[in-house]
């Protein structure tokens, strides 16, 4: 077995309470100083409060700081922003974090400070169980956007899609780290800075002030603090620095200058739904037309779903993409939705190995040394005791993980004041006219327009001259209703593998799920509520044969059938969309030789996104969705990797196409879609 890499910061703690680093063996801060010289070295050196006071209305300003540690800086810098900006400019602070803190350690360390006790209080609410990778979180109600990078920031720096203001380069004192400060840091900052981007450390040795002039930033000593004579602060000077070329079809599409905030969000299940809130809580005004009297009903629209995040020991961009989004539903789910007995309960989700190979991955992943509040293994007799029914293979327990009625959360993340929801309206065709996109329905009248709108339509989201390009198939599914029985009263956790069973709600469990690609309607089967109830048998013998009675009626069961939507790489499709012809002309050259690197910039359908194939997870995968587009729109840092937003990019088929020669996407696609 080999030894689990330590993902947490190994503390001690001093006389006063202060936070000691054993791993680097440095404190996180200067004891009872440590607030007021977070003010002076980091918001003072870097003219915080006079530049947030000069800012417009919605205006972004983004802090990237290395080493999160306990928050405090962050903290500082979200209290100066309540204090000095406009109400609806946005602050984003992004920071790097090799060994975060447990959730308990940062609350010992942060309750040091009662005067930043109420927005400590907002962020702990969502930090726990932290999985290396982007963790994005969201605060004061959109206002203040916080996205941890955990790793070594050597791996995570270079993956970071943003345009920095300002740096905080902290991260111990470059003696006891100097793994740290090198020239690739420094470098990665100024390709990340904007041109009047500031840095400040508490540092001020040669080394570090020589990288940084080399690196382009013209820095100036200032008065120390403690026992520092002297610390650094600078700007980014404009001395150019050679351009990596970067691929244009991935690229940002240049922002334009926005007098209006208005976005038409199409479709009203929980990608759409996930979009629109992120837009909304961002301050612009969004109008979601839903072709059904009410939101979530069609995939989205099952009584109990669960939160269910397949991981892969190898980190392939799939498994690193829901372990980022599964956590960030989960704070979701937390800061919007209160948990009752109909709307979601973290009850845990037991992942139960169902064979051989399965309990390898699990093992595997287990020995990662993943925080014991994300994922650990058990054995049966532990998944049984923490189910309360027995169950026949161990697997692997996320404590924090549950199921979710999907429609409350559609319905609770589309209430908010910036969201004009319009049934029964079903767009067929899109138009941009004078900057706008206009909506038709079939009669050909206009349904709504804004500057720019995003689709969120599952697997119809191909049905639009602008989008059908995209390769997207549907995969009927169905679930089975169960009344509770006395023995599956007592389920405690959600239980999965091939198939999955949730504690009742409203006295019923909904037994998941089919997968039928032969089918496109939505009738509900006998067949497939007996492929369900032997799912269930796989999971718990014991509470399948408290359901036995129901295989002899199994066309008389309720059930519910609908339609997933999926991808052929099975990563869903989220961000800007471009014109497939015009894309083809524009990069021809890829086709005889792919190591081409063309610099014309992509055919961007101006302003025009998507949201869709989140296949069989999107509780998983469409709040974070939702977060990605708004960051696509406003410019902000993008909340994931820079190669996982590659890896959801709508115009990564168009791409392997061209390169490949690749038809059999589309080709898979029409297969899938034509009904046997
Ligand atoms: C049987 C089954 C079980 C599942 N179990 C789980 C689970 O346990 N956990 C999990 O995470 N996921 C689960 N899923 C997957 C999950 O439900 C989907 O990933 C998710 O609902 C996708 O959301 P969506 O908004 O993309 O699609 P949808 O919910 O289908 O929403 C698309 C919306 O767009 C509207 N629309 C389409 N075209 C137009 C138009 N032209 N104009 C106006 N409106 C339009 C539709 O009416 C619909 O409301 C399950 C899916 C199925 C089918
Ligand atoms: C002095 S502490 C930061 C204090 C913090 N800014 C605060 O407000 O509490 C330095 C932090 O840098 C982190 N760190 C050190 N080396 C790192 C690296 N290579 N990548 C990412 N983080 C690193 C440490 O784990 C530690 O949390």
């Amino acid at each position: 077995m080999t030894e689990p890499t330590s993902y947490s910061a190994e503390l001690e703690w001093l006389a006063g309470g202060q936070p000691f680093s054993t791993q680097f063996a440095d404190v996180y801060f200067s004891g009872d100083a440590g607030l007021d010289d977070a003010r002076y070295i980091f918001l003072q050196n870097s003219q915080l409060s006079e530049r947030w006071a000069l800012l417009a209305p919605h205006a972004h300003f983004c802090i990237a700081e290395t080493g999160f540690g306990t928050g405090l800086n962050f903290l500082a810098a979200w209290q100066l922003w309540d204090q000095v900006a406009p109400a609806s400019a946005q602050l984003h602070f992004v920071s790097a974090e090799k060994y975060p803190l447990t959730a308990q350690d940062l609350h010992k360390a942060l309750n040091l400070w009662p005067e930043l006790a109420a927005l400590a209080e907002q962020l702990e609410a969502q930090y726990s169980g932290l999985a290396p990778g982007w963790q994005h979180f969201s605060l004061a109600n959109g206002r203040v956007t916080l996205t941890l990078l955990i790793g070594d920031l050597l791996d995570t720096l270079p993956q970071l899609d943003a345009k920095v203001d300002a740096w905080f380069l902290d991260g111990f004192a470059p003696a006891k780290n100097p793994h740290m400060w090198q020239p690739p840091l420094f470098r990665r900052m100024a390709e990340l800075s904007k041109d009047n981007a500031t840095v400040a450390t508490s540092t001020c040795i040669d080394d570090v002030r020589s990288s940084l002039q080399t690196a382009g930033f013209s820095v100036r000593k200032v008065d120390g603090v403690d026992d520092k004579p002297a610390i650094l602060c600078g700007e980014r000077s404009n001395q150019p620095f050679a351009v990596v070329w970067q691929a244009p079809w991935f690229a940002r599409p240049a922002p334009p200058a926005r007098s209006e905030r208005h976005a038409l969000v199409i479709g009203g299940g929980l990608a759409g739904c996930s979009t629109a809130h992120a837009l909304a809580r961002r301050g612009w005004q969004v109008t979601l037309l839903e072709r059904h009297a009410e939101l979530a009903q069609e995939a989205s629209g099952n009584p109990q779903g669960i939160l269910y995040a397949k991981l892969s020991p190898h980190h392939p961009p799939l498994s690193r993409f829901i372990q980022g989004s599964y956590q960030y539903s989960l704070r979701l789910l937390h800061r919007e939705l209160p948990q009752t007995e109909n709307s979601w309960q973290a009850c845990g989700v037991l992942q139960l190995a169902k064979n051989h190979k399965e309990a390898e991955r699990q093992t595997q992943l287990a020995e990662q040394g993943y925080p014991r509040d994300f994922l650990y293994a058990v054995s049966a007799q532990q998944a049984s005791k923490l189910a309360a029914v027995a169950v026949e293979n161990g697997g692997l327990f996320f404590p924090t993980a549950g199921w979710v009625n999907p429609p409350a959360l559609c319905r609770q993340l589309a209430h908010h004041a910036l969201i004009s929801t319009k049934p029964l309206v079903e767009a067929e065709r899109l138009e941009r006219v004078d900057g706008r996109w206009q909506v038709i329905n079939q009669q050909g009248e206009i349904l709504a327009s804004a500057p720019v709108a995003i689709i969120c339509c599952a697997h119809e989201s191909a049905r639009f001259a602008q989008s059908n390009h995209l390769p997207l198939k549907a995969i009927r599914g169905q679930i089975t209703h169960l009344p509770v029985t006395t023995e599956s009263r007592s389920l405690q956790t959600v239980l999965c593998a091939d198939g999955y069973i949730s504690p009742a709600r409203q006295a019923q469990h909904h037994l998941g799920a089919s997968f039928r690609f032969d089918r496109l309607d939505n009738q509900v089967s006998a067949e497939e509520n007996l492929s369900n109830l032997d799912l269930l048998e796989a999971l718990s013998p014991q509470l399948a044969n408290s359901f036995a009675d129901y295989r002899s009626q199994a066309a008389d069961l309720q059930a519910r059938a609908a339609l997933r939507c999926t991808a052929p790489d099975y990563l869903p499709l989220i961000g800007p969309m471009a014109d497939p012809a015009l894309f083809v002309e524009r990069y021809s050259v890829l086709a005889k030789d792919a190591s081409q690197q063309p610099i014309a910039a992509a055919p961007w359908h101006e302003d025009l996104y998507v949201n869709a194939a989140h296949g069989s997870r999107g509780l998983i995968s469409c709040p974070l969705g939702g977060e990605l587009v708004a960051a696509w729109i406003t410019g902000e840092p993008l909340p994931l990797p820079r190669d996982l937003a590659e890896a959801v990019h709508p115009s990564r088929f168009m791409l392997r196409h061209l390169i490949r020669g690749d038809r059999a996407d589309r080709q898979k696609a029409n297969n899938r879609l034509s009904p046997e």
